[in-house]
């Protein structure tokens, strides 16, 4: 099948043209990112593979589905870039990558706090200026915290293994019970609960209107001073205006976040030389207990493994008039 991959990196290129080889698709690989300005190259291509930051909004959509678009191939897990009730309206097929390496997400969460709490980023740079002194690189034992995690499904669970191993106390919120998590040792409580009691939090449920801003300036005042916060879910679950006036008035003790809500404008690019213009953003950076990386979260060769070949698996199976069992149809957003 014809496929138009959009946002790719040299990366992509790499790991897809390696999984092909035993596909056979034809890959055209496009730099820009999927928007009403790009989709126009698009043209004539039945299969478009889209990630995180692409616009699969409706007029998108439309544009595509008029171009003879038939299916949208997400490299991802999260959907919540796509308009499903237009894409289902168009006819369009949408599948993505339900899971390709929960680990990769599970163990930066633990990078993240990790270094937020030993400060390991701001003692390379000490070092390598001969400054050995400790004065500002207090943490404190993770053992024995209370961490609380929402959302515990693939990603959440390793998250909360890993950090039961660190002996931690471990809540979890989740509308669904799972029972794996409960064996280990996680005890459910409400959302409420969860954020009074923990030392730690970390975020990691979809993006949906039900938890569009679920941190939110309600939410913060329930937490305990000075809690950790983590995302490497999706950026718009922490309103992000919120969370700096918890920062400045010392709420948040140290926030990590591998997703930002305005990430579409920043990620995956080298703005280095560039003036940023996005002033939430810009605060944010002069924090000194803020931690951001640029959504890699996923970034890992296990994953990329992964993802290349389960998003050709699923074309395979669509141009042979099958189904995956990776179909997002539109009752998904509605649960
Ligand atoms: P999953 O679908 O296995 O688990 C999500 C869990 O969240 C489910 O147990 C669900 O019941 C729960 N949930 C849904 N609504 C909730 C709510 N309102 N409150 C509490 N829990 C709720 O998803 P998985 O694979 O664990 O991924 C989690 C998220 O991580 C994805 O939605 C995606 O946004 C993000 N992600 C980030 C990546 C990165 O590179 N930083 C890479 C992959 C995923």
């Amino acid at each position: 099948m014809d496929i138009a991959v959009f946002s790719s990196k040299p990366y992509d290129r790499e790991y897809f043209l390696r999984a092909n080889e035993s596909h056979g698709h034809k890959l055209t690989f496009f730099e820009s990112r999927l928007t009403l300005e790009s989709v126009v190259q698009a043209q004539g291509f039945p299969a478009v593979c889209a990630f995180v930051n692409d616009q699969l909004n409706a007029p998108v959509l439309r544009v595509l589905a008029r171009h003879g678009t038939r299916l949208i191939a997400l490299r991802c897990a999260g959907f919540n870039n796509v308009d499903l009730v237009e894409a289902d309206r168009l006819g369009l097929t949408v599948v993505r990558v339900p899971s390709y390496s929960p680990h990769a997400v599970a163990e930066h969460t633990v990078a993240l706090i990790l270094t937020l709490n030993r400060k390991t980023h701001r003692a390379y740079n000490r070092v390598r200026e001969l400054n050995f002194s400790l004065d500002g690189l207090l943490g404190f034992d993770l053992h024995e915290k209370t961490v609380g995690i929402i959302g515990t499904g693939r990603i959440g669970t390793i998250t909360a293994k890993i950090l039961l191993a660190f002996g931690c106390r471990v809540l979890a919120y989740d509308q669904r019970v799972n029972e794996e998590c409960v064996q280990m040792g996680v005890r459910y409580t409400s959302l409420e609960e969860l954020l009074r009691r923990s030392d730690i939090i970390s975020l990691h449920c979809p993006l949906t209107p039900e938890t569009y801003h679920l941190i939110n300036e309600n939410t913060l005042r329930m937490m305990k001073d000075g809690v950790m916060l983590i995302n490497t879910s999706r950026g718009a679950l922490i309103d992000t205006q919120a969370v700096i006036e918890a920062l400045k008035t010392g709420k948040v003790g140290y926030l990590g976040l591998d997703v930002y809500e305005e990430e579409a404008d920043l990620f995956f690019e080298d703005l280095s030389n560039r003036v940023v213009q996005d002033d939430v953003f810009a605060r944010l950076t002069t924090f000194p207990n803020v931690l951001v990386t640029g959504h890699q979260g996923f970034f890992t060769h296990e994953a990329l493994t992964n993802i290349a070949e389960t998003t050709l698996a699923n074309v395979t199976a669509f141009e042979r008039g099958l189904r995956s069992g990776n179909e997002v149809s539109v009752d998904r957003i509605v649960a």
